[in-house]
Parts: C-alpha cells; structure tokens; sequence
C-alpha cells in the first residue's frame, strides 16, 4: 500500500487486522513497546500484574498504532490519542482526527482493530470457547434475542448465537462510545448474515437507520464482530492478519 498525506482507505470500506500475540515472543514486543507506546500506553504495560495480560495489551496497542500508520505517513509512535468519559480512543492533534474511526478489541489469544472511514466504528472480539449459559442470556439479552436464541437446535448452535449476539451487542456499543450507560437489554440484534438489525426496546438518541453490522467467519476459535453507521452506502469489510514481516522495524 502506498503512502500519501490523505487517507488511505475506501469511503466505503472497512479493514479489520488481528494479531495472536502467541505467536510473538515476549521480548520482541517489549522493545517494540519501548520504540512506539506513548508514556500512558507504556504505564498501563507495565502496571499488569500477569504476563499474559501484559503481552496481550502490548500487541493490542502495537497492533492498532502500525495498523492505523498504514492508511497515512504517520509513524507508529506519533499517533496521539484522547479518551471520552467512558474511556473511548480517539486522534487527537492529527488531520485525521474525526475522518479515520479506529476500534480496538482484545480477548486470550487474540487482538483485532477496525478501521474506516466511517461515521461511527466499533469492534468485537470473543473466544469461542468462552462458557455462556442461560442465566447470562436472561441477564443481559432482550426478550427477542433470548427467543431467537432458545429457539435453535441444539447447544453448539446456541453457544455459537450467544457470542454472535453478545459481540454485535458490544461492537455496537463500542461504536457509539457509550460504555455501560447504555445498558445491554436496552436493544436488540435480530437476523443473520447479510442482514443483521438494531431494534430499540425504549426510545433512545440513536435512530436504527444507517448501521450495519458484520461477523467474521468463526475462525481459529474467535468471532469477531463489526457495526457501523454510515450515512450514504452499507460498507465492505475485509479481514487480514497481521503478519509478523510487517514489524521488521521494530528491531
Ligand atoms: C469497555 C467497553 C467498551 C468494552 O470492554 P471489553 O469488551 O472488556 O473490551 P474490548 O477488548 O472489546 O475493548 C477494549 C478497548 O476498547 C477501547 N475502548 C475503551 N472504552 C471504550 C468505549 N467506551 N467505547 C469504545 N471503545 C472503548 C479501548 O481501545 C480499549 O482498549 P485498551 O483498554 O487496551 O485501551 C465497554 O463496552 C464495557 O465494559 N462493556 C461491558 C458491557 C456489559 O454490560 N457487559 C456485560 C457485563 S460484564
């Protein structure tokens, strides 16, 4: 991908990156924390007490800053970021700020970061192997999605939905940046596939037009899930892996 002053990506077009920090050693990616985080980035780093979390956040974090430097010659290390009230990244200081929406997403195992040129972007990522049962569905689902989800076959299909609904739910969220203020039984994720819908079960600031939303096929034992709200057309999304050539210059 060439580099040029402007955005580099499809108004229409969503790329999603994932990273499985197994398969980077821990050494590696601490002298690239060093080169690329922020004094923030690299205190939260050091401030996890288990060496996985420290490793998982670390990638995450090397993951979003060189994803986000190749739709713009901005180097790793110099993107700047502010947080809203409940905790959402944004660019600051950058012509980009406002136009390029990223979304980060981390879970045991695996790190992914959206990017588009998007009103609104937010992302999921569950393990598989994640235990579900009916009382978190009770819990934190609607009367809808527990019905669509109580009413198939068997257990593998429902433990699949669950994660499905529960990274949609998040993925939209997230989007919105409204963390816990928004309450999860307060709206409902219907259909499949290629058409996946928002209802809302009380009146809210946000209409159910102009979002969309995507699932990565359930792969390596993760779903990932992507919402977005664009004003004029339905985005493509694509997903890649991050690959380890592409930090040759971390040393
Ligand atoms: C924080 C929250 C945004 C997502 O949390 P999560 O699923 O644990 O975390 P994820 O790995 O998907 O995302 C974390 C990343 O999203 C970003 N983020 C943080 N707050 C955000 C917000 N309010 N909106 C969007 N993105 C946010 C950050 O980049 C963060 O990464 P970092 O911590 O390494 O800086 C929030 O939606 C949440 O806590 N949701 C829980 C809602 C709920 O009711 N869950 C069931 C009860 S446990």
């Amino acid at each position: 991908m060439g580099m040029q002053d402007s955005i580099n990506i499809k108004r229409t077009h969503i790329e999603v990156w994932s990273i499985y920090p197994d398969k980077f050693a821990e050494e590696f990616v601490l002298k690239a924390c060093e080169k690329t985080l922020d004094l923030t980035e690299f205190a939260r780093y050091r401030r996890f007490k288990f060496q996985q979390d420290r490793h998982l956040f670390a990638c995450a974090h090397l993951l979003l800053r060189h994803t986000l430097s190749r739709y713009h010659n901005t180097g790793p290390s110099e993107w700047q970021f502010e947080y809203n009230q409940h905790g959402r990244p944004k660019l600051i200081k950058h012509e980009l700020s406002g136009k390029l929406q990223f979304n980060l997403s981390h879970t045991k195992g695996k790190a992914v970061v959206a990017v588009g040129n998007t009103q609104l972007l937010g992302v999921d990522v569950e393990s598989l192997a994640r235990s579900t049962n009916p009382k978190l569905a009770k819990r934190f689902f609607t009367h809808n999605e527990k019905n669509d989800l109580f009413g198939l076959p068997n257990g593998k299909n429902r433990q699949q939905r669950f994660l499905e609904l529960w990274t949609l739910k998040e993925a939209y969220i997230k989007a919105n940046g409204f963390g816990l203020a928004l309450s999860l039984r307060e709206f409902s994720i219907r259909g499949s596939g290629r058409h996946i819908y928002i209802q809302f079960e009380r009146p809210w600031k946000d209409t159910t037009k102009n979002w969309h939303f995507c699932l990565s096929k359930c792969e390596q034992g993760f779903v990932v899930a992507v919402a977005s709200k664009f004003l004029l057309h339905p985005p493509s999304v694509t997903f890649h892996e991050f690959q380890l050539t592409q930090v040759a210059n971390f040393n």
